[in-house]
């Protein structure tokens, strides 16, 4: 099985064996352009050079199935000929504020919670097709198809122009109960239907594989799935359990739902599941490594992210009252506010980098402690979690266990996402008759890390602390 990601920057290939073995490993990054403040663009041409790039260093494999998975939201336009009208807009720009309004109203706030499970925001796809045509008309009226960013990789690689319903979630455009386009949404929203894809379940055959110098022609690949139900896939939350945890970038806290809801506020997200027939919530920290990121590039660009884990390590829990919001990008769980911003409070002169360094670490636990509130209040199942990404390690996954007062278990594959959408692929391709059957074959777990009881008492009390934050921090106007 072959499962490959379109990261915000990198695609990363996975090649899997018919136990769950990844037998091998591949990644090509590529450049993220930011023309304008708050703008951010790709050029799919560099996914689709990376994914041949990364599939060719793999070499000759016998593959039975492809998955794709991939950043969510982003919009990628095509003219009637088939060529790219203009660079994708990715989930993480920030243009569309008017046009999110323009939303709300045209449909109606809780009208669109019913039918989408989620408010407008700003990196979601509809808003962007709106701006499009506000600010770019010339490219909107040449507009054809309009793709996710996977999507276009899959047309690349099959010629097919086809979505998954979990991706799709992410547009603001598909009735997430039904698992269909909205027609109600285009028509408020003035858009033509023929310019979406046509929407399958994520282990479905979209396509097969077109003769390309990587691969050979006629391997099945499935529709696949955004990133993080990808990534829970891959971690063995394709159905209600546990947690899927995702620390990358952002912070993903996921659980698959036992049947739709959706929060009336919608302050966390509510998808399709990659699983047919399932759905799952989700809550989204902005900056979770993001903020440990900034901080290191800031204060410490040439000390390794190891070296000040270990400074953070000196200090206690609760940092002698230091506290860190993670709000350097505006928030997505609970508070839906691309204008809020990150905080350090409760400074004193003792304080110094590697406490700076452990109230950012906190900071992004609290985040994702109050998307677990919101998670247990849509019934979603909660007594342990699974994680991924690059942040699953160490110092910080046992302070995120014990502010989440939650066992994390790690799985033998850590590429969640590519090997989610590996398992998918083998669905596809027929290895396997289910997503369930694809893993409980293939998803295991290594090592548990359980929270510090002692750890999680202060904890509790900082909380109380954290939540008190926001509410300052809102708002706050460029
Ligand atoms: C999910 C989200 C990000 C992107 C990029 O809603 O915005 O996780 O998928 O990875």
């Amino acid at each position: 099985m072959l499962g490959i990601d379109i990261g915000t920057t990198g695609v990363k290939a996975i090649a899997v064996g018919a136990r769950g073995d990844a037998v091998g490993r591949a990644e090509r990054g590529y450049p993220l352009s930011t023309p304008r403040p708050g703008w951010v663009e790709q050029d799919p041409e560099d996914w689709w050079a990376a994914t041949r790039a990364a599939i060719a260093e793999l070499g000759p494999l016998d593959i039975v199935g492809i998955g794709l998975s991939g950043q969510m939201h982003g919009l990628v336009v095509l003219d009637a000929a088939g060529a790219i009208v203009r660079p994708a807009i990715l989930w993480n720009d920030q243009r569309t504020a008017v046009e999110c309004t323009e939303i709300e109203e045209r449909i109606g706030l809780d009208r669109l919670i019913a039918l989408t499970g989620q408010r407008a925001l700003t990196g979601f796809t509809a808003p962007k097709l709106l701006w499009l045509r506000r600010h770019e008309p010339d490219t909107y009226r040449r507009i054809a198809r309009i793709m996710l960013p996977k999507d276009y990789v899959r047309l690349r690689l099959t010629g097919a122009w086809a979505t998954d319903v979990a991706d799709a979630s992410g547009t603001l455009l598909l009735d997430v109960a039904r698992r269909s386009w909205s027609h109600e949404i285009l028509d408020a929203l003035e858009l033509d239907p023929a310019i979406l894809p046509p929407l399958l379940e994520s282990p479905e055959v979209s396509g097969t594989t077109l003769d390309c110098d990587a691969l050979p022609q006629g391997i099945p690949v499935a529709a696949g799935a955004g990133d993080c139900a990808a990534a829970a896939v891959g971690v063995g939350i394709d159905r209600p359990g546990g947690l899927s945890l995702g620390l990358g970038t952002g912070g993903i806290v996921f659980a698959a739902l036992p049947s739709f809801a959706s929060d009336p506020q919608a302050r966390i997200h509510t998808f399709c599941h990659a699983m047919p027939g399932q759905w799952h919530t989700m809550g989204v920290t902005q900056s979770a490594g993001g903020s440990l990121r900034w901080l290191r590039d800031r204060l410490a660009p040439e000390t390794a992210f190891a070296d000040l884990v270990a400074e953070a390590e000196a200090w206690p829990p609760g940092v002698s009252g230091l506290l860190f919001a993670p709000y350097l990008a505006g928030e997505r769980t609970p508070h839906a506010d691309p204008s809020a911003r990150a905080a350090f409070t409760g400074l004193e002169f003792r304080h110094d980098r590697g406490a700076l360094v452990r109230a950012v670490l906190e900071g992004v636990a609290f985040g994702l402690r109050d998307s677990l509130e919101l998670v247990r209040g849509l019934g979603g199942p909660t007594e342990y979690a699974r994680a991924s990404g690059g942040g699953a390690r160490g110092l910080w996954l046992l302070i995120i266990a014990s502010v989440l007062g939650l066992p994390i278990e790690l799985t033998a594959v850590e590429e969640g996402s590519a090997f989610g959408a590996a398992l998918l692929g083998g669905v596809a391709g027929g290895m396997f008759a289910s997503v369930p059957a694809a893993v409980d074959s293939c998803v295991r777990v290594r090592a548990t890390v359980e929270p510090d009881v002692a750890w999680q008492a202060v904890y509790e009390e900082t909380y109380v602390r954290f939540r008190a934050l926001y509410p300052a921090l809102a708002l706050v106007k460029e």
